[in-house]
Protein backbone atom coordinates (compact mmCIF):
# COMPACT_ATOMS: atom_id res chain seq x y z
CA UNK A 1 0.00 0.00 0.00
CA UNK A 2 1.74 3.29 -0.95
CA UNK A 3 2.80 5.53 2.11
CA UNK A 4 -0.71 7.72 2.34
CA UNK A 5 -2.97 6.52 0.23
CA UNK A 6 -6.32 8.90 -0.86
CA UNK A 7 -9.61 8.28 -2.97
CA UNK A 8 -8.52 10.14 -5.50
CA UNK A 9 -4.62 8.36 -6.23
CA UNK A 10 -6.01 6.05 -9.34
CA UNK A 11 -6.30 9.59 -10.85
CA UNK A 12 -2.39 9.30 -11.53
CA UNK A 13 -2.60 5.31 -12.23
CA UNK A 14 -3.35 3.82 -15.74
CA UNK A 15 -7.18 3.71 -15.90
CA UNK A 16 -9.09 0.64 -18.28
CA UNK A 17 -12.54 1.32 -19.62
CA UNK A 18 -13.15 4.55 -17.52
CA UNK A 19 -15.11 7.16 -20.44
CA UNK A 20 -12.42 10.32 -20.98
CA UNK A 21 -14.63 11.37 -24.13
CA UNK A 22 -17.42 13.65 -21.38
CA UNK A 23 -17.84 16.46 -23.22
CA UNK A 24 -17.66 18.63 -20.18
CA UNK A 25 -15.01 18.22 -17.95
CA UNK A 26 -16.62 20.76 -15.88
CA UNK A 27 -19.52 19.57 -15.36
CA UNK A 28 -18.73 16.63 -14.68
CA UNK A 29 -16.26 17.66 -11.86
CA UNK A 30 -19.29 20.00 -10.59
CA UNK A 31 -21.16 16.53 -10.30
CA UNK A 32 -18.89 15.10 -8.48
CA UNK A 33 -19.00 17.71 -6.28
CA UNK A 34 -22.37 17.35 -5.75
CA UNK A 35 -22.25 13.27 -5.13
CA UNK A 36 -19.31 14.11 -2.22
CA UNK A 37 -21.81 16.34 -0.46
CA UNK A 38 -24.62 13.22 -0.85
CA UNK A 39 -25.46 10.86 2.19
CA UNK A 40 -23.59 7.67 2.07
CA UNK A 41 -25.88 4.61 0.68
CA UNK A 42 -24.64 2.20 3.62
CA UNK A 43 -23.00 2.34 6.62
CA UNK A 44 -19.72 1.38 7.30
CA UNK A 45 -20.33 -0.82 10.57
CA UNK A 46 -22.51 -2.80 8.24
CA UNK A 47 -19.35 -3.56 6.25
CA UNK A 48 -17.84 -4.53 8.63
CA UNK A 49 -20.80 -6.82 9.63
CA UNK A 50 -20.47 -8.34 5.61
CA UNK A 51 -16.75 -8.78 6.15
CA UNK A 52 -17.20 -10.86 9.13
CA UNK A 53 -20.38 -12.75 7.29
CA UNK A 54 -17.49 -13.35 4.86
CA UNK A 55 -14.83 -14.28 7.14
CA UNK A 56 -17.23 -17.43 8.19
CA UNK A 57 -17.29 -18.65 4.08
CA UNK A 58 -13.76 -18.09 3.89
CA UNK A 59 -14.20 -20.92 6.65
CA UNK A 60 -16.55 -23.19 5.43
CA UNK A 61 -18.74 -21.95 7.94
CA UNK A 62 -21.36 -20.12 5.53
CA UNK A 63 -22.26 -20.03 2.03
CA UNK A 64 -21.91 -16.82 -0.25
CA UNK A 65 -25.07 -15.86 -2.57
CA UNK A 66 -24.54 -12.81 -4.79
CA UNK A 67 -26.83 -12.32 -7.42
CA UNK A 68 -28.40 -9.66 -9.79
CA UNK A 69 -28.82 -7.70 -13.06
CA UNK A 70 -25.92 -7.81 -15.25
CA UNK A 71 -26.66 -3.88 -15.41
CA UNK A 72 -29.47 -1.97 -13.94
CA UNK A 73 -31.27 0.47 -15.79
CA UNK A 74 -33.15 3.79 -15.61
CA UNK A 75 -36.10 1.67 -17.69
CA UNK A 76 -35.85 -1.17 -15.82
CA UNK A 77 -36.10 0.70 -12.76
CA UNK A 78 -39.86 -0.33 -10.98
CA UNK A 79 -40.48 -1.85 -7.67
CA UNK A 80 -41.80 -4.71 -9.00
CA UNK A 81 -38.70 -5.66 -10.51
CA UNK A 82 -36.90 -4.85 -6.85
CA UNK A 83 -39.06 -6.87 -5.02
CA UNK A 84 -39.10 -9.92 -7.49
CA UNK A 85 -34.92 -10.05 -7.92
CA UNK A 86 -34.95 -9.79 -3.86
CA UNK A 87 -37.73 -12.28 -3.31
CA UNK A 88 -35.85 -14.78 -5.69
CA UNK A 89 -32.60 -14.51 -4.01
CA UNK A 90 -34.14 -15.10 -0.89
CA UNK A 91 -36.14 -18.52 -2.45
CA UNK A 92 -32.62 -19.83 -3.49
CA UNK A 93 -30.75 -18.99 -0.63
CA UNK A 94 -33.55 -20.91 1.99
CA UNK A 95 -32.91 -23.91 -0.80
CA UNK A 96 -29.25 -23.47 -0.34
CA UNK A 97 -29.23 -23.11 3.34
CA UNK A 98 -30.68 -26.29 3.94
CA UNK A 99 -28.86 -28.00 1.16
CA UNK A 100 -25.46 -26.77 2.52
CA UNK A 101 -26.52 -27.22 6.31
CA UNK A 102 -24.56 -23.31 6.51
CA UNK A 103 -26.03 -19.82 6.84
CA UNK A 104 -26.37 -18.09 3.02
CA UNK A 105 -24.74 -14.48 2.90
CA UNK A 106 -26.93 -12.66 0.54
CA UNK A 107 -25.30 -10.21 -1.43
CA UNK A 108 -27.38 -8.36 -4.06
CA UNK A 109 -25.91 -6.82 -7.27
CA UNK A 110 -27.99 -4.38 -6.95
CA UNK A 111 -28.62 -0.69 -5.90
CA UNK A 112 -25.73 0.54 -7.84
CA UNK A 113 -24.45 -2.14 -10.37
CA UNK A 114 -24.81 0.13 -13.55
CA UNK A 115 -21.43 0.78 -14.96
CA UNK A 116 -20.35 -1.77 -17.97
CA UNK A 117 -16.86 -2.79 -19.14
CA UNK A 118 -17.46 -3.23 -22.69
CA UNK A 119 -14.88 -5.29 -25.46
CA UNK A 120 -15.36 -2.57 -27.82
CA UNK A 121 -15.34 1.08 -27.03
CA UNK A 122 -16.89 2.44 -30.08
CA UNK A 123 -20.00 0.56 -31.90
CA UNK A 124 -20.49 0.55 -35.45
CA UNK A 125 -24.01 0.06 -37.33
CA UNK A 126 -25.09 0.64 -41.22
CA UNK A 127 -21.34 2.97 -41.88
CA UNK A 128 -22.17 4.76 -38.60
CA UNK A 129 -19.78 4.93 -35.65
CA UNK A 130 -20.73 5.96 -32.23
CA UNK A 131 -18.99 5.28 -28.69
CA UNK A 132 -20.66 2.00 -27.26
CA UNK A 133 -23.14 1.71 -24.60
CA UNK A 134 -21.48 1.56 -21.16
CA UNK A 135 -24.64 1.63 -18.60
CA UNK A 136 -27.32 4.09 -18.00
CA UNK A 137 -24.77 5.78 -15.16
CA UNK A 138 -22.42 7.04 -18.24
CA UNK A 139 -25.08 7.00 -21.37
CA UNK A 140 -27.69 5.47 -23.18
CA UNK A 141 -28.60 2.40 -25.03
CA UNK A 142 -30.26 3.94 -28.34
CA UNK A 143 -27.75 4.51 -31.15
CA UNK A 144 -28.50 7.99 -31.47
CA UNK A 145 -25.27 10.06 -31.00
CA UNK A 146 -26.46 12.33 -28.16
CA UNK A 147 -27.85 9.71 -26.60
CA UNK A 148 -24.01 7.98 -26.49
CA UNK A 149 -22.46 10.66 -25.35
CA UNK A 150 -21.47 10.86 -21.69
CA UNK A 151 -23.62 12.70 -19.60
CA UNK A 152 -22.32 13.46 -16.07
CA UNK A 153 -26.15 13.90 -14.96
CA UNK A 154 -26.79 10.47 -15.54
CA UNK A 155 -24.73 9.80 -12.37
CA UNK A 156 -26.74 11.87 -10.15
CA UNK A 157 -29.65 9.95 -11.14
CA UNK A 158 -28.10 6.24 -10.91
CA UNK A 159 -27.63 7.25 -7.26
CA UNK A 160 -30.62 8.64 -6.61
CA UNK A 161 -32.16 5.29 -8.09
CA UNK A 162 -29.99 3.31 -6.20
CA UNK A 163 -31.04 5.45 -2.85
CA UNK A 164 -34.07 4.50 -3.23
CA UNK A 165 -33.62 0.69 -4.54
CA UNK A 166 -31.73 0.82 -1.49
CA UNK A 167 -34.22 1.83 0.49
CA UNK A 168 -36.94 -0.86 -0.22
CA UNK A 169 -34.60 -3.83 -0.20
CA UNK A 170 -34.10 -2.25 4.01
CA UNK A 171 -37.78 -2.24 4.12
CA UNK A 172 -38.57 -5.42 2.49
CA UNK A 173 -35.58 -7.17 4.68
CA UNK A 174 -36.89 -6.05 8.06
CA UNK A 175 -40.72 -5.47 7.73
CA UNK A 176 -42.00 -8.77 7.11
CA UNK A 177 -41.58 -9.53 3.59
CA UNK A 178 -38.58 -11.92 4.00
CA UNK A 179 -40.46 -13.95 6.53
CA UNK A 180 -38.89 -17.53 5.65
CA UNK A 181 -42.50 -19.27 6.31
CA UNK A 182 -43.85 -17.18 2.99
CA UNK A 183 -39.93 -17.40 0.95
CA UNK A 184 -40.47 -21.30 1.29
CA UNK A 185 -44.29 -20.92 0.25
CA UNK A 186 -43.03 -19.43 -2.80
CA UNK A 187 -41.22 -22.22 -3.76
CA UNK A 188 -43.44 -24.78 -3.11
CA UNK A 189 -45.33 -22.83 -5.73
CA UNK A 190 -42.58 -23.13 -8.30
CA UNK A 191 -42.15 -26.85 -7.57
CA UNK A 192 -45.60 -27.45 -8.48
CA UNK A 193 -45.25 -25.61 -11.64
CA UNK A 194 -42.16 -26.93 -12.99
CA UNK A 195 -41.81 -29.57 -15.41
CA UNK A 196 -38.46 -30.65 -13.50
CA UNK A 197 -40.77 -30.39 -9.84
CA UNK A 198 -40.63 -34.10 -9.29
CA UNK A 199 -36.97 -33.46 -8.77
CA UNK A 200 -37.07 -30.76 -6.78
CA UNK A 201 -40.18 -31.73 -4.35
CA UNK A 202 -38.12 -34.30 -2.03
CA UNK A 203 -35.88 -31.24 -0.96
CA UNK A 204 -38.95 -28.38 -0.80
CA UNK A 205 -40.75 -31.58 1.17
CA UNK A 206 -37.73 -31.91 3.67
CA UNK A 207 -38.16 -27.82 4.22
CA UNK A 208 -41.58 -27.98 4.49
CA UNK A 209 -41.55 -31.02 7.24
CA UNK A 210 -38.38 -29.04 9.20
CA UNK A 211 -40.82 -25.73 9.49
CA UNK A 212 -43.49 -27.34 10.27
CA UNK A 213 -41.42 -28.79 13.61
CA UNK A 214 -40.03 -25.18 13.92
CA UNK A 215 -43.72 -23.85 14.39
CA UNK A 216 -44.82 -26.92 16.30
CA UNK A 217 -41.92 -26.28 18.90
CA UNK A 218 -42.75 -22.51 18.86
CA UNK A 219 -40.17 -21.13 16.44
CA UNK A 220 -42.56 -18.88 14.83
CA UNK A 221 -41.65 -15.60 13.39
CA UNK A 222 -44.04 -13.79 15.78
CA UNK A 223 -41.87 -15.26 18.61
CA UNK A 224 -38.74 -15.05 16.95
CA UNK A 225 -38.02 -11.97 14.96
CA UNK A 226 -34.96 -13.40 12.96
CA UNK A 227 -37.42 -15.97 10.84
CA UNK A 228 -39.54 -12.48 10.03
CA UNK A 229 -36.50 -10.41 8.86
CA UNK A 230 -33.20 -11.35 6.63
CA UNK A 231 -29.27 -9.71 6.42
CA UNK A 232 -29.31 -8.39 3.10
CA UNK A 233 -26.37 -6.83 1.15
CA UNK A 234 -25.67 -4.84 -1.56
CA UNK A 235 -22.50 -5.06 -4.08
CA UNK A 236 -21.80 -3.84 -7.77
CA UNK A 237 -18.55 -3.36 -10.21
CA UNK A 238 -16.76 -0.47 -8.92
CA UNK A 239 -15.49 0.61 -12.54
CA UNK A 240 -16.54 3.94 -12.91
CA UNK A 241 -13.69 5.10 -9.89
CA UNK A 242 -14.85 8.72 -10.16
CA UNK A 243 -17.93 8.05 -8.41
CA UNK A 244 -16.38 5.60 -6.39
CA UNK A 245 -14.23 8.24 -5.30
CA UNK A 246 -16.85 10.67 -4.29
CA UNK A 247 -19.10 8.15 -2.50
CA UNK A 248 -15.36 7.28 -0.54
CA UNK A 249 -15.71 8.58 3.53
CA UNK A 250 -13.98 8.36 6.41
CA UNK A 251 -15.96 6.30 9.03
CA UNK A 252 -15.97 8.44 11.89
CA UNK A 253 -15.81 5.05 14.38
CA UNK A 254 -12.82 3.31 13.15
CA UNK A 255 -10.81 6.34 11.06
CA UNK A 256 -11.02 3.93 7.99
CA UNK A 257 -12.00 4.90 4.43
CA UNK A 258 -15.24 3.13 3.27
CA UNK A 259 -16.44 3.26 -0.18
CA UNK A 260 -20.43 4.24 1.19
CA UNK A 261 -21.33 3.71 -2.24
CA UNK A 262 -22.21 -0.36 -1.60
CA UNK A 263 -21.59 -3.16 1.29
CA UNK A 264 -19.40 -4.82 -1.15
CA UNK A 265 -17.63 -4.00 -4.26
CA UNK A 266 -15.55 -5.94 -7.03
CA UNK A 267 -12.92 -5.48 -9.33
CA UNK A 268 -13.61 -6.78 -12.89
CA UNK A 269 -12.01 -9.14 -15.28
CA UNK A 270 -10.48 -6.64 -17.36
CA UNK A 271 -9.21 -3.80 -15.03
CA UNK A 272 -7.49 -5.87 -12.30
CA UNK A 273 -4.03 -4.81 -13.50
CA UNK A 274 -1.66 -5.01 -10.61
CA UNK A 275 -0.64 -1.16 -11.42
CA UNK A 276 -3.84 0.08 -12.58
CA UNK A 277 -6.14 2.41 -11.27
CA UNK A 278 -8.56 0.30 -9.81
CA UNK A 279 -6.53 -1.97 -7.99
CA UNK A 280 -4.82 1.16 -6.13
CA UNK A 281 -8.21 2.16 -5.18
CA UNK A 282 -9.61 -0.85 -3.45
CA UNK A 283 -6.48 -0.95 -1.82
CA UNK A 284 -7.40 2.03 0.10
CA UNK A 285 -11.25 1.18 1.06
CA UNK A 286 -12.25 -1.18 3.95
CA UNK A 287 -14.90 -2.58 2.57
CA UNK A 288 -15.19 -6.33 1.54
CA UNK A 289 -13.70 -6.44 -1.85
CA UNK A 290 -13.99 -9.31 -4.78
CA UNK A 291 -11.92 -9.86 -7.62
CA UNK A 292 -12.71 -11.61 -10.89
CA UNK A 293 -10.32 -14.20 -11.94
CA UNK A 294 -10.85 -15.44 -15.58
CA UNK A 295 -8.53 -18.03 -17.48
CA UNK A 296 -5.81 -16.10 -18.29
CA UNK A 297 -4.60 -15.43 -14.38
CA UNK A 298 -1.70 -17.63 -13.26
CA UNK A 299 -1.09 -18.48 -10.06
CA UNK A 300 1.61 -16.36 -8.99
CA UNK A 301 0.12 -13.29 -10.52
CA UNK A 302 -3.24 -14.34 -8.30
CA UNK A 303 -0.94 -13.99 -4.91
CA UNK A 304 0.55 -11.03 -5.95
CA UNK A 305 -2.93 -9.73 -6.44
CA UNK A 306 -4.11 -10.97 -2.94
CA UNK A 307 -0.77 -9.75 -1.02
CA UNK A 308 -1.64 -6.44 -3.26
CA UNK A 309 -5.28 -6.06 -1.65
CA UNK A 310 -5.30 -8.25 1.47
CA UNK A 311 -1.74 -7.60 2.78
CA UNK A 312 -2.96 -8.61 6.15
CA UNK A 313 -4.53 -11.80 5.08
CA UNK A 314 -8.01 -11.10 6.82
CA UNK A 315 -10.74 -13.51 6.18
CA UNK A 316 -13.78 -12.15 4.61
CA UNK A 317 -11.46 -9.23 3.20
CA UNK A 318 -10.96 -10.80 0.14
CA UNK A 319 -13.44 -12.97 -2.59
CA UNK A 320 -12.03 -14.59 -5.38
CA UNK A 321 -14.92 -14.60 -7.98
CA UNK A 322 -13.90 -17.49 -10.53
CA UNK A 323 -15.37 -17.01 -14.58
CA UNK A 324 -13.58 -19.60 -16.64
CA UNK A 325 -15.78 -21.00 -18.84
CA UNK A 326 -17.22 -24.23 -18.23
CA UNK A 327 -15.11 -25.81 -21.25
CA UNK A 328 -11.91 -23.68 -19.55
CA UNK A 329 -12.76 -24.34 -15.68
CA UNK A 330 -10.85 -27.40 -15.48
CA UNK A 331 -7.69 -26.42 -16.47
CA UNK A 332 -7.56 -23.41 -15.02
CA UNK A 333 -9.19 -23.21 -11.80
CA UNK A 334 -7.18 -26.45 -9.64
CA UNK A 335 -3.59 -24.46 -9.92
CA UNK A 336 -5.65 -20.97 -8.35
CA UNK A 337 -7.14 -23.01 -5.75
CA UNK A 338 -4.23 -24.76 -4.92
CA UNK A 339 -2.28 -22.11 -4.68
CA UNK A 340 -4.28 -20.29 -2.45
CA UNK A 341 -4.65 -23.12 -0.23
CA UNK A 342 -0.27 -24.03 -0.30
CA UNK A 343 0.33 -20.20 0.49
CA UNK A 344 -2.10 -20.50 3.26
CA UNK A 345 -3.69 -17.35 1.92
CA UNK A 346 -7.71 -16.89 3.89
CA UNK A 347 -10.23 -15.98 0.65
CA UNK A 348 -13.36 -16.97 -0.44
CA UNK A 349 -13.64 -18.71 -3.53
CA UNK A 350 -17.04 -18.13 -5.28
CA UNK A 351 -18.04 -18.96 -8.89
CA UNK A 352 -19.35 -16.55 -11.25
CA UNK A 353 -20.43 -19.23 -14.32
CA UNK A 354 -21.76 -16.17 -16.26
CA UNK A 355 -19.11 -14.07 -17.96
CA UNK A 356 -16.87 -17.64 -19.28
CA UNK A 357 -20.27 -19.26 -21.14
CA UNK A 358 -21.81 -16.23 -23.07
CA UNK A 359 -22.00 -17.39 -26.77
CA UNK A 360 -24.36 -15.71 -30.16
CA UNK A 361 -27.18 -18.09 -31.16
CA UNK A 362 -27.75 -18.26 -34.92
CA UNK A 363 -30.02 -15.46 -35.08
CA UNK A 364 -27.87 -13.29 -33.26
CA UNK A 365 -28.52 -12.90 -29.63
CA UNK A 366 -26.08 -13.10 -26.89
CA UNK A 367 -27.44 -15.64 -25.39
CA UNK A 368 -25.72 -18.67 -22.25
CA UNK A 369 -27.04 -21.90 -21.92
CA UNK A 370 -28.59 -23.43 -18.70
CA UNK A 371 -26.56 -26.78 -18.93
CA UNK A 372 -23.31 -25.21 -19.38
CA UNK A 373 -24.09 -22.76 -16.21
CA UNK A 374 -24.79 -25.48 -14.23
CA UNK A 375 -21.57 -27.11 -15.18
CA UNK A 376 -19.27 -24.86 -14.42
CA UNK A 377 -20.85 -24.52 -10.51
CA UNK A 378 -20.68 -28.27 -10.49
CA UNK A 379 -16.91 -28.24 -11.62
CA UNK A 380 -16.20 -25.50 -9.01
CA UNK A 381 -17.50 -27.41 -6.13
CA UNK A 382 -15.52 -30.58 -7.44
CA UNK A 383 -12.53 -29.05 -7.83
CA UNK A 384 -12.85 -27.10 -4.50
CA UNK A 385 -12.88 -30.73 -2.96
CA UNK A 386 -10.08 -32.32 -4.44
CA UNK A 387 -7.98 -29.03 -3.51
CA UNK A 388 -9.14 -28.82 0.02
CA UNK A 389 -10.88 -25.63 -0.43
CA UNK A 390 -14.27 -24.51 0.58
CA UNK A 391 -16.34 -23.71 -2.45
CA UNK A 392 -17.46 -20.77 -0.70
CA UNK A 393 -20.67 -19.26 -3.59
CA UNK A 394 -21.73 -18.79 -6.71
CA UNK A 395 -22.51 -15.44 -8.22
CA UNK A 396 -25.11 -15.29 -10.65
CA UNK A 397 -26.88 -12.98 -13.11
CA UNK A 398 -30.24 -13.41 -13.01
CA UNK A 399 -33.76 -11.52 -12.43
CA UNK A 400 -36.88 -12.01 -11.00
CA UNK A 401 -38.59 -11.33 -14.03
CA UNK A 402 -39.90 -13.99 -16.83
CA UNK A 403 -37.51 -13.24 -19.49
CA UNK A 404 -36.25 -15.04 -22.17
CA UNK A 405 -32.21 -14.76 -22.45
CA UNK A 406 -30.65 -17.50 -21.19
CA UNK A 407 -31.26 -21.19 -23.18
CA UNK A 408 -32.41 -24.60 -21.87
CA UNK A 409 -33.72 -25.13 -18.40
CA UNK A 410 -36.43 -27.25 -17.18
CA UNK A 411 -38.62 -25.60 -19.62
CA UNK A 412 -36.14 -26.07 -22.31
CA UNK A 413 -35.74 -22.03 -23.71
CA UNK A 414 -35.11 -22.32 -27.66
CA UNK A 415 -33.09 -19.80 -29.73
CA UNK A 416 -36.39 -19.31 -31.00
CA UNK A 417 -38.10 -17.79 -27.75
CA UNK A 418 -35.19 -15.75 -27.22
CA UNK A 419 -36.74 -12.88 -28.97
CA UNK A 420 -40.17 -13.31 -26.56
CA UNK A 421 -38.26 -10.71 -23.71
CA UNK A 422 -35.16 -10.85 -24.52
CA UNK A 423 -35.37 -7.31 -22.04
CA UNK A 424 -31.34 -7.24 -20.73
CA UNK A 425 -28.92 -4.14 -20.92
CA UNK A 426 -26.05 -5.72 -21.37
CA UNK A 427 -25.46 -9.39 -20.67
CA UNK A 428 -28.41 -12.09 -20.27
CA UNK A 429 -29.86 -13.48 -17.33
CA UNK A 430 -31.32 -16.14 -15.60
CA UNK A 431 -35.01 -15.90 -15.60
CA UNK A 432 -36.63 -16.49 -11.95
CA UNK A 433 -37.43 -20.20 -12.83
CA UNK A 434 -34.09 -20.80 -14.40
CA UNK A 435 -32.20 -19.52 -10.84
CA UNK A 436 -34.20 -21.50 -8.82
CA UNK A 437 -33.85 -24.40 -10.85
CA UNK A 438 -30.36 -23.84 -10.49
CA UNK A 439 -30.70 -23.42 -6.49
CA UNK A 440 -31.68 -26.59 -6.07
CA UNK A 441 -29.36 -28.35 -8.83
CA UNK A 442 -26.43 -26.97 -6.66
CA UNK A 443 -27.74 -27.59 -3.39
CA UNK A 444 -28.28 -30.97 -4.64
CA UNK A 445 -24.15 -30.83 -5.51
CA UNK A 446 -23.77 -29.22 -2.19
CA UNK A 447 -25.24 -31.97 -0.61
CA UNK A 448 -23.43 -34.57 -1.77
CA UNK A 449 -20.27 -32.42 -1.21
CA UNK A 450 -20.56 -32.05 2.63
CA UNK A 451 -21.26 -35.87 2.15
CA UNK A 452 -18.42 -36.78 1.27
CA UNK A 453 -16.31 -34.20 3.38
CA UNK A 454 -17.92 -35.45 6.68
CA UNK A 455 -16.68 -39.18 5.58
CA UNK A 456 -13.67 -38.00 4.67
CA UNK A 457 -13.50 -36.47 8.26
CA UNK A 458 -14.33 -39.61 9.48
CA UNK A 459 -12.22 -41.91 8.19
C1 LIG B 1 -19.79 -8.51 -14.83
O1 LIG B 1 -19.76 -9.14 -13.76
O2 LIG B 1 -20.80 -7.93 -15.25
C2 LIG B 1 -18.58 -8.51 -15.69
C3 LIG B 1 -18.39 -7.59 -16.61
O3 LIG B 1 -17.78 -9.54 -15.44
P1 LIG B 1 -16.25 -9.79 -15.80
O4 LIG B 1 -15.51 -8.64 -15.23
O5 LIG B 1 -15.98 -11.07 -15.08
O6 LIG B 1 -16.16 -9.93 -17.27
CO1 LIG C 1 -22.31 -9.25 -17.21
Amino acid sequence: MPEIWSPSGWRNRPAKHIPVDYPDAVALTRVEDELRRLPPLVFAGEARQLRQRLAQVAHGKAFLLQGGDCAESFKEFHADNIRDTFRLLLQMAVVLTFAGGKPVVKVGRIAGQFAKPRSEPIETIDGVTLPSYRGDNINGQDFDPAVRTPDPERLLKAYAQSASTLNLLRAFAGGGYADLYNVHRWTLGFVEGSPQGARYRELADKISESLDFMSAIGLTPEKQPDLHQVEFYTSHEALLLGFEEAMTRVDSTSGDWYDTSAHMVWIGERTRQLDGAHIHFMQGVKNPIGVKCGPSLEADDLIRLIDTLNPTNEPGRLTLIGRFGSDKIAQRLPALMAATEREGRSVVWSIDPMHGNTLKATNGFKTRPFDRILAEVRSFIEIAGSEGAHPGGVHLEMTGQNVTECLGGARALSEAELSDRYHTHCDPRLNADQALELAFLVAEKLKDARRSETLRAAS
